[in-house]
This record gives structure tokens, C-alpha cells and sequence, in this order.
């Protein structure tokens, strides 16, 4: 049996602990968080906790806190050599306080409280000091990704700044299309089945492949329209970069 203490209940330790919860190889002992926290449904009967001093013994305590507080936090642990681990893609192990074995169990998804995720189909990145824990932070992984892949920090802040571009900034990119839409009385939904193509289009083609559009096809008159359709200037400046990027990738010059 695998005992876990989460430290912090944010977006990826809730949906971490609901998934672990139901496994049968391993134990959720608590979890800790400095506030008071609302747990919902069947983990409600995990005991929780808001003083460090009360937190349990277990095999690995995972924190999932923000990344810029990880390693200033872990340094106020009151236990020695246990394994501690966090689930950040872009920050080192190192980070992690000398007094206990560090290790990195890192989900690579974007993870929303109020959505449901299917961890199977989740690359989990595994990184430990020592050989042991991390074929313990292996064993754990597999108990429900079918993807656990060890990697290195230096490694992980890469594949994160891939991640960044790929989700966020395209994230980003549909809350501008979502304004542009709700402002003149559009419905997004109209959207949706191109949203899913795009994405679907790259398990089969190269995202060079798959570029279509305005930009890549040098259409001049086009793309000034969208430029005086644009109120918002920082939609405006957005719009330009993205364009001389692709045109400056397909050769061709605004
Ligand atoms: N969200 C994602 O999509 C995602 C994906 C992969 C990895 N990650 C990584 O997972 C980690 C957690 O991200 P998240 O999105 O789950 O965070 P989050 O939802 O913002 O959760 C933040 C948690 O950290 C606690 N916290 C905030 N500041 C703290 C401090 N100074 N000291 C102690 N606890 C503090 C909060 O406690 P209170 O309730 O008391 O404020 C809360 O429990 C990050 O390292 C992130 O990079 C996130």
C-alpha cells in the first residue's frame, strides 16, 4: 500500500486525489492546506489538516502549491528524509528542500476543478534522486496513467514551454475569438467543430502541415480587414505578431 499526504488541494492535487483515492494499491492518509478547504463527495472522509505540525507519516507527500512557493514551502516540512515530491512542469527538482529525498510527479494536462479528467490517457513525468523512490513514483504513476515516462528538470522545463504554446497561449487566443464573437452577437459554438479539428488534424500531420489560413496564403486584402474589424489594440498587436510569424515561417513578407 502506497500512503499519500497531499499538501495543498488546488486544480491538479484534487483531481490527483480523486483518481488515487479509488485505487486499491494505494492510501490517501490526508490532506493538508493552509486554508480551510471544501472537500466534496466520497474524500470527504480523508482526514484534513491546516497545521504542518499535525501532518502525517506517509511514503510521498505531494505538493501542489504554486511553482514560485514550492521550494520556499517545502523548506518548512517538520519531518526529515521522507519523499517529497511536487507536480510542476517547470520547475526544478532541486528546488525542494535538502532535508528530505525530493522527486517530481508531474501530470503533463491542463487541470480545472470542475472538469472532469481521465488520468489514463495522462503522460505522467516521473523524476526522483534516488533509484528507489523513483521506481516507487513509477509504480504510483502506473497505477493510473498508461504513460509514465521519466525525465530530467532540464527536460521538463522544456516539454512545459512547449506545453505553455500549445495550451495556453492557444487558450488565449479562444478567450480573443470568444470576445470577438459574444461582442457582435455571435454564438462561439459555431466555432467548436473547427476548434476540434485543429487539434485533431496534428495526430496525423505535422503542425507545419497543417497551417492554413490568411497569413500562410499571403492574402493581402484579407488581413487588412481583419485589422480594421479589430477594435481592441492589443487584439490589433496580437493579430500582427501571429501573422509576421507565419508569413516570416512561410517565407512571405506583410
Ligand atoms: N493547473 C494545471 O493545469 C497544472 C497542470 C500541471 C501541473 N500544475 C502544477 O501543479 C501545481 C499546483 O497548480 P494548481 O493549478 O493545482 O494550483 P491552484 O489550483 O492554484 O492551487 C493552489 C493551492 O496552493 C495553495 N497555496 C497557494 N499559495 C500557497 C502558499 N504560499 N503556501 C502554501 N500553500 C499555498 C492553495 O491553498 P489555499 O486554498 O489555502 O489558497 C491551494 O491549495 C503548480 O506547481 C503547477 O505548476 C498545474
Amino acid at each position: 500500500m502506497i500512503r499519500i499526504v497531499f499538501i495543498g488541494f488546488g486544480n491538479v492535487n484534487y483531481h490527483l486525489c480523486s483518481t488515487l483515492y479509488n485505487m486499491s494499491n494505494v492510501s490517501v492518509n490526508q490532506i493538508y492546506n493552509r486554508n480551510k478547504v471544501e472537500i466534496k463527495s466520497v474524500l470527504k472522509s480523508i482526514p484534513v489538516t491546516s497545521q504542518l505540525s499535525k501532518i502525517e507519516e506517509a511514503d510521498i507527500y505531494i505538493i501542489g502549491i504554486p511553482d514560485d512557493v514550492v521550494g520556499s514551502f517545502s523548506e518548512t516540512l517538520p519531518f526529515k528524509n521522507r519523499l517529497v515530491v511536487h507536480t510542476s512542469g517547470g520547475v526544478a527538482m532541486e528546488v525542494l528542500s535538502k532535508q528530505n529525498r525530493s522527486g517530481v510527479f508531474y501530470p503533463l494536462q491542463t487541470f480545472s476543478k470542475e472538469r472532469v479528467v481521465d488520468f489514463k490517457e495522462i503522460p505522467i513525468c516521473v523524476e526522483a534522486e534516488n533509484a528507489s523512490d523513483l521506481k516507487l513514483l513509477k509504480t504510483l504513476g502506473e497505477t493510473i496513467s498508461e504513460k509514465v515516462v521519466e525525465i530530467n528538470s532540464e527536460e521538463r522545463a522544456k516539454l512545459h514551454l512547449a506545453a505553455v504554446f500549445v495550451n495556453n497561449f492557444v487558450n488565449h487566443l479562444y478567450r480573443v475569438g470568444h470576445e470577438i464573437t459574444s461582442e457582435n452577437n455571435l454564438q462561439f459554438d459555431l466555432l467548436q467543430p473547427l476548434i476540434a479539428e485543429t487539434a485533431r488534424k496534428i495526430e496525423t500531420l505535422t503542425p507545419s502541415e497543417a497551417q492554413t489560413g490568411p497569413a500562410k496564403r499571403n492574402d493581402l486584402k484579407t488581413i487588412e480587414k481583419h485589422l480594421h474589424l479589430l477594435k481592441d489594440s492589443s487584439h490589433k498587436e496580437l493579430y500582427q505578431q501571429l501573422t509576421q510569424a507565419i508569413q516570416k515561417t512561410y517565407g512571405k513578407k506583410l
